[in-house]
């Protein structure tokens, strides 16, 4: 949004500037902050230069992503005068008040249970308020609105579950986004609805861990029940969901797949370790031969549905034999594609108090292996889609190399070139002429 040269002063002084770090449950948040914020009357702008409030929405999943953000931080100390400098987010509710020590520049801490709030925060701030926090993770709200604004005129986030009750040893969801919180069913397909309205066709279910969804209403919908409704609304044409928890992922949720054709065939089940031990040790509440009897259940589907993981490296006590079992299980699984970490220690877990830390040096080994491996199983398993048909839809034009590219309902990305205009949203039929291991290439089929 751009500001009328004729606004008053005071809305001219009401500008602000957004950039976000981390998952998509977080891109999805600064959708809603920024719905939110516009609807308030504050006009948002694409530089910080021309903004008086700056934004940082934030992830502390990993050391690295919460350095990040504390450098980009850095950055705004003296640029950043005479400007309100905001940190939201897993950072800010992690690191709480501590964040006005490290960066005195800050004036706004607010995680992500208290976002139905920031308005009032910044109230608070015009009023002469030096710092404004916002940290309670408050139970009874979720951040549900209808002011968000979308950036993907074809594909809607919608989330149906804030928050994790599950206590994995390495992870700091629990404590940055709260205990979970499922919205109902009904509110979730009005959002649907309204969204098929406005065109989108293509819909992602977003939570922590979507598979533990309970609608709180009297219907009591499970996570297959209100996959398969959302499948139902008319104009709605591709469901996907993000993400998943083995221990919550029940043959139900198949069968909703198997039996709507609208539900995407991909499903991320995150595997982390291949090995028992280390899956104990991590508090994961499954073991390896139940996980895999997870991925028997989507191999004996009628329609193929790809599978894809996130695999953590380097587990304190991950001895050798224990990471040759993951990259046993890769090849067991054949993966259509992964996100492979490199264990990092954070605040709070359980994980802090285990002796047997592996190096650095070893753990980037290890994540090397993993990712080369992976690597030529994917190569593999993209060779056997030559001279397939599948359908795309349309998502992104690179204007420099003439090409399309689309997303199939399995989750790959081809890319295609055609003299056809304007594609961007719709669905097409495009053969896969060329595969490399992270990149498929196609013809259009007309
Ligand atoms: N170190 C490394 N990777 C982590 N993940 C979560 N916490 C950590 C951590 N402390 C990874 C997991 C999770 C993904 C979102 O990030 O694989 O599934
Ligand atoms: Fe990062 Fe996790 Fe917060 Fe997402 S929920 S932003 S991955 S810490």
């Amino acid at each position: 949004m751009w500001i009328d040269a004729a606004a008053t002063i005071d809305e001219v002084e009401k500008t602000f500037y957004i950039e976000t770090f981390g998952c998509q449950m977080n891109a999805h948040d600064s959708e809603k902050v920024v719905g939110t914020l516009v609807h308030e009357g504050y006009a948002q702008v694409e530089s910080p230069d021309q903004a008086n409030y700056i934004f940082f929405n934030t992830c502390s999943i990993r050391d690295k992503a919460e350095q990040k953000v504390f450098n980009r931080l850095q950055h705004f100390k003296n640029s950043g005068k005479g400007k309100v400098v905001a940190v939201i987010g897993c950072v800010a509710q992690q690191e709480g008040e501590k964040i006005f020590e490290r960066a005195p520049h800050v004036s706004l801490v607010a995680g992500s249970a208290s976002y139905t709030k920031l308005p009032e925060m910044l109230v608070q701030l015009e009023k002469g308020n030096r710092r404004v926090t916002g940290l309670s993770l408050d139970t009874e709200l979720t951040f549900d609105t209808p002011f968000t604004r979308r950036d993907n005129p074809h594909r809607g986030w919608i989330t149906v579950i804030e928050g994790c009750d599950k206590s994995c040893a390495y992870c700091v969801v629990p404590f940055t986004r709260g205990p979970e919180r499922s919205r109902t069913g009904a509110s979730v397909i009005e959002e649907a609805t309204r969204l098929a309205g406005l065109g989108y066709t293509e819909i992602q279910l977003l939570g922590q861990n979507v598979n533990s969804y309970r609608d709180p209403s009297p219907a009591g919908w499970d996570f297959a029940t209100l996959l398969d409704q959302v499948g139902r609304v008319p104009g709605i044409r591709r469901v996907r969901f993000t993400t998943s928890h083995p221990r919550d992922f029940v043959k139900p949720i198949i069968d909703a797949i198997e039996g709507n054709a609208n539900l995407c065939n991909h499903v991320h089940l995150p595997v982390q370790s291949g090995s028992s031990r280390v899956l104990e040790a991590m508090q994961r509440l499954y073991t390896r031969e139940q996980y895999m009897e997870r991925i028997q259940w989507m191999r004996e589907a009628k329609r193929p549905i790809a599978m894809t993981s996130d695999i953590i490296v380097g587990f304190p006590g991950e001895t050798e034999r224990d990471f040759e079992e993951t990259l046993d299980l890769l090849e067991e699984v054949k993966y259509d594609s992964i996100f492979s970490f490199k264990y990092s220690r954070r605040p709070n877990t359980a994980a802090l108090e285990l002796g047997d830390q592996i190096t650095e040096e070893e753990k980037t080994r290890r994540l090397t292996i993993v990712q080369e491996r992976q690597r030529a199983i994917q190569m593999r398993q993209n060779a056997e889609l030559l001279g397939e048909e599948e359908e795309l839809l349309v998502e992104s034009w690179y204007e420099s190399t003439g090409q399309w590219v689309g997303r199939t309902t399995r989750n790959r990305t081809l890319s295609f070139t055609s003299g056809m205009p304007d594609l961007l949203g719709k669905y097409v039929r495009v053969r896969v002429m060329r595969a490399g291991p992270n990149s498929l290439t196609g013809e259009i089929i007309h």
